[in-house]
């Protein structure tokens, strides 16, 4: 049964739910695993920060989130089809969670940030194939 998402741990729950279909996803999956070698200790608990701080106001994320987006597109290209199977397991475990006005408002920010990241990595896409 949906909940309402409200705390810290609720965020925690969110994301790490997230990643485990993002693992197991087998468009995504691999970025991460093969072409990015992420450090899942290191990248959860930064994304714990991120979020909370976007929902609940917190201010513990420190970081930018795109540069590590465009260094990555420079190894493997980030389509537009990935951006959309990302957003879509996005919305599909916060609907599979959550619901009320932070759960809806998870899904547009996701939804903003993945637009406004896909539209820049895709600059940095045709820079590289112009270049080449
Ligand atoms: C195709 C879609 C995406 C892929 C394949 C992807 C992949 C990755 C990878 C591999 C990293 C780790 C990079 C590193 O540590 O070097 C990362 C970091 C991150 N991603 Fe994404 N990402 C995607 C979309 C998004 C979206 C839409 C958001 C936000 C809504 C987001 C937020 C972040 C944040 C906050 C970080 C941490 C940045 C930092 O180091 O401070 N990502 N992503």
């Amino acid at each position: 049964m949906p909940k309402l998402l409200e705390t810290r741990e609720d965020v925690e729950l969110m994301v790490n739910q997230f990643y485990q279909k993002i693992r197991q996803d087998a468009e995504l999956g691999y970025i991460f695993e093969e072409v990015a070698h992420i450090d899942w200790e290191l990248h959860l608990p930064k994304m714990y920060d991120f979020w909370e701080g976007i929902l609940l106001g917190t201010a513990n994320y420190m970081g930018r989130p795109m540069p590590p987006h465009f260094r990555l597109t420079t190894k493997h290209t980030l389509t537009p089809a990935h951006f959309d199977r990302w957003l879509h397991l996005f919305f599909e475990n916060v609907d599979a969670l959550f619901e009320g006005d932070i759960a809806a408002e998870a899904k547009y920010r996701a939804y903003s940030i993945a637009t406004i990241m896909n539209q820049r990595v895709q600059q940095v896409n045709a820079q590289i194939s112009e270049e080449n």
